[in-house]
């Protein structure tokens, strides 16, 4: 069953730098979900006021715009450096400020960007935090390795990881249009 024509799909990027190889691949990949007709917003959490994660104080700084932006989703792209075979500590700081609220029942596309040549691992760990918020993790994962070779500036030049990354940005699109997915069941069944 088809769902909304135009969906909104939201990047979330785990690396801070300027120069950031991951965003150029977000960026690349919500290019694509543009042209399949989706609204898109790529939150560069460098711009966000996001203490470390306090659960007595979880409306800090900007959590509840963070919030918000995610809420109004229909699909949501988890970016992220690889940092010591995992995923970023600025994005578990993030991820930490959202929950099943934001991700229930949403697809979520996987982006990790390595400067070693087998990444993988922070896709793993992402995977298993989305599963954790009730969301959809597309097959479709995008593992970028070699970045300081694989992506420049502002482009990725590696034509293999270019294809990868437009699939993740037509499938994103393509799924988040499908809305009636069964209910998720309570999370007291969920394995929590
Ligand atoms: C603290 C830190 C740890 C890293 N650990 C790994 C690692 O374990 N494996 C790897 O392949 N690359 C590792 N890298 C390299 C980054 O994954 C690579 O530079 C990536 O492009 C950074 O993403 P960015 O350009 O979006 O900031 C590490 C980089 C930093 C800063």
């Amino acid at each position: 069953m088809l769902g909304t024509d135009t969906p909104t799909v939201v990047a979330l990027c785990g690396s801070r730098r300027d120069a950031s190889k991951t965003k150029v691949v977000l960026r690349a990949a919500l290019s694509t979900a543009r042209d399949r007709g989706a609204d898109t917003r790529l939150v560069d959490l460098d711009a966000y006021d996001l203490p470390p994660f306090d659960a007595d104080a979880t409306d800090a700084g900007d959590a509840t715009t963070l919030r918000r932006h995610v809420a109004d989703a229909d699909a949501v792209l988890l970016g992220t450096p690889n940092y010591h075979g995992s995923y970023s500590g600025v994005l578990k700081n993030a991820l930490d400020y959202l929950g099943r609220e934001e991700f229930g029942g949403k697809t979520v596309g996987l982006v990790e960007v390595a400067g070693g040549r087998f990444p993988g691992s922070a896709l793993a760990h992402l995977r298993t935090v989305a599963r954790t918020l009730n969301a959809w993790t597309l097959p479709v994962e995008v593992a970028v390795p070699s970045s300081h070779s694989t992506v420049r500036a502002d482009e990725i030049v590696d034509d293999g990881v270019a294809e990868r990354v437009a699939d993740l940005g037509t499938d994103v699109v393509d799924y988040a249009r499908l809305d009636d997915h069964p209910p998720c069941r309570p999370a007291s069944t969920a394995g929590d």
